[in-house]
C-alpha cells in the first residue's frame, strides 16, 4: 500500500495513511522526511504505537536522541512519572520549539498519548516558515541579521510567576544563548525562529524588542499558521521542530495527562558562532 495523505488546514499539518508495519519497517521513510519539511506535522490515526515501536518507527526517519538514558521521555506534569523534568513542562503551555539553546536543535519528535485529560491539552503547532513567507519585504530586510538572546529561564519565568526559592536557584543556572531571529536552513528556506525563551533582541532597546518578538509572535500564531491537534488514544503524531512551534492548551491537572516523546536529533546548526 502506497503512502496517502489528505491536508489538516492548508498551511500545516497532514494526516497520513499507511500500513503500521510498512513504517514500522521504514517503507515510507524518505516520504515522510519530505512531507514533514513540507508540511511541518504528520498525523498517523490509530498507530497506537508501544514505545519500543515508537522508537522503532523514529530510527526510520532520523537518529534518536538518549534523553538521558532512556529513548522515551514522559511529557507529564506528574513528577511520579518524570521527577527530573515534570516542573520543566510547565512552561509548555507558551510558544516554542524544543531546545531553542542548542547549537543544532532536535529535527523533530514523535508524541503518542498514554494518559489524557477529559477536558483541554490539545498542542497546537504554527507554521513558522509560512509565516515568514507571508511577512512584508520590509519586514523581512529588517529582521535580516537580528539575533535573540535566548535562556530556559525566561520561558520558566513566564510559566511560574511565584517561584519557589529551589527552583530561583536551578534556574540561575541557566545561561543564555545568541539565537538568529531567522533560520536559514540548508534547504534554502527560511522560518522566524520564535520561543518563550526569548530573553531580549540584541543591541536593541528593551521594550522596542519585546514588542517586535511580541509582533511576530501574534503574526505567526495566527489561526492561518496553526494546527490544533485534539489528541485521541493511538494518534501519532510527528513534528518538525525546525520549522514549527508547539505549544499545550490548558488540561485538568489532577488528570495525569502523559505523553511519550521520541526526539529525533538535529540535522542543521542553528547558533552561529557567538
Ligand atoms: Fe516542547
Amino acid at each position: 500500500m502506497a503512502l496517502t495523505a489528505r491536508q489538516l488546514t492548508p498551511r500545516i499539518g497532514s494526516e497520513i495513511f499507511a500500513h503500521r508495519a510498512d513504517l514500522l519497517a521504514g517503507t515510507h521513510a524518505a516520504e515522510i522526511r519530505a512531507l514533514l519539511a513540507e508540511r511541518g506535522v504528520l498525523l498517523l490515526r490509530g498507530g497506537d504505537f508501544s514505545d519500543d515501536e515508537e522508537i522503532t518507527f523514529g530510527k526510520t526517519i532520523g537518529r534518536v536522541r538518549d534523553d538521558f538514558g532512556h529513548s522515551v521521555m514522559p511529557i507529564t506534569f506528574d513528577k511520579a512519572f518524570n521527577p527530573k523534568f515534570a516542573d520543566y513542562f510547565r512552561s509548555n503551555t507558551l510558544w516554542h520549539f524544543d531546545g531553542s539553546w542548542d547549537d543544532v536543535p532536535p529535527f523533530a519528535s514523535i508524541l503518542t498519548p498514554r494518559v489524557l485529560s477529559a477536558t483541554g491539552g490539545e498542542t497546537e503547532f504554527a507554521n513558522l516558515y509560512a509565516a515568514y513567507d507571508d511577512l512584508p519585504d520590509a519586514d523581512k530586510a529588517m529582521l535580516d541579521n537580528v539575533r535573540v538572546i535566548h535562556s530556559m529561564e525566561a520561558s520558566l519565568r513566564r510559566a511560574v510567576p511565584d517561584p519557589s526559592e529551589e527552583q530561583e536557584r536551578a534556574w540561575n543556572d541557566f545561561p543564555e544563548h545568541p539565537v538568529p531571529l531567522v533560520w536559514r536552513h540548508a534547504s534554502g528556506r527560511k522560518s522566524l525562529v520564535l520561543s518563550s525563551t526569548a530573553v531580549r533582541i540584541e543591541g536593541m532597546e528593551r521594550a522596542e524588542g519585546d514588542a517586535l518578538l511580541a509582533r511576530l509572535t501574534a503574526h505567526a500564531t495566527g489561526p492561518h499558521y496553526v494546527y490544533r491537534h485534539i489528541w485521541r488514544m493511538g494518534d501519532v503524531l510527528i513534528w518538525d521542530n525546525t520549522g514549527t512551534a508547539h505549544r499545550v492548551l490548558p488540561f485538568d491537572i489532577e488528570s495525569g495527562r502523559r505523553l511519550h516523546r521520541v526526539t529525533l536529533l538535529g540535522e542543521e546548526t542553528l547558533r552561529e558562532a557567538a
